[in-house]
């Protein structure tokens, strides 16, 4: 798995200390009470886990699945909500979790259905976001770290389902990406 990656972009470290940061600005930035902490799977999911541990107070969890990319390198323009049922989050104070920031779709077409289903606000936080023109015009609150516009694994990323597990966000070789 290590000799698929070109180079290594952000390492375990640097992660790790950035996440003790986020973690210190969503708990200075939220107000007294519970918080929703939705989570896009399955990219998020190491990136939500390791930052959650680092907030010290009520919280609960939720867990969707969306798709947007179908396993390839480039976004198919079109989201869609996998789960059969959507969470209850009617006068939530939400968090909204992603591994990454690209066309800004995801996002953008998640937080609105959360505004819809009557959440009371919804911020979001991403490890990543790729610095490039956005087809939605959407930012995330919190971003762990600004990035160029290249295909990253790690940490959370696949590439077809690979790759999550790498403790580091790194950029695939071409010759991996078959
Ligand atoms: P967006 O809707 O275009 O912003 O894309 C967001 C989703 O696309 C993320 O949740 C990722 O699953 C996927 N994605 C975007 N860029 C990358 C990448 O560089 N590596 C792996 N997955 C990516
Ligand atoms: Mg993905």
């Amino acid at each position: 798995m290590k000799n698929d990656i070109e180079r290594i972009l952000v390492d375990e470290e640097i992660i790790e200390r950035r996440l003790d940061t986020m973690a210190k600005e969503i708990e200075r930035d939220f107000p007294a009470g519970p918080i929703v902490v939705v989570i896009l799977l399955k990219g998020a999911l190491v990136f939500a886990a390791d930052l959650l541990r680092r907030i010290p107070r009520e919280l609960s969890i939720e867990c969707l699945n969306v798709a947007s990319y179908h396993g390839g390198l480039e976004s198919s323009g079109k989201v869609d909500f996998l789960d059969r049922h959507f969470p209850e989050v009617k006068g939530k104070h939400i968090i909204l979790l992603d591994d990454i920031l690209d066309t800004g779709r995801t996002l953008a077409a998640v937080a609105q259905r959360l505004r819809e289903e009557g959440a009371s606000a919804v911020h979001t936080g991403v490890l990543l976001a790729k610095d490039k023109k956005r087809a939605e015009e959407v930012e995330a609150d919190y971003v762990g770290f600004a990035i160029g516009d290249e295909f990253v694994v790690g940490y959370g990323l696949d590439y077809k389902g690979k790759y999550r597990n790498l403790p580091y966000v790194g950029i695939l070789k071409l010759s991996a990406a078959t």
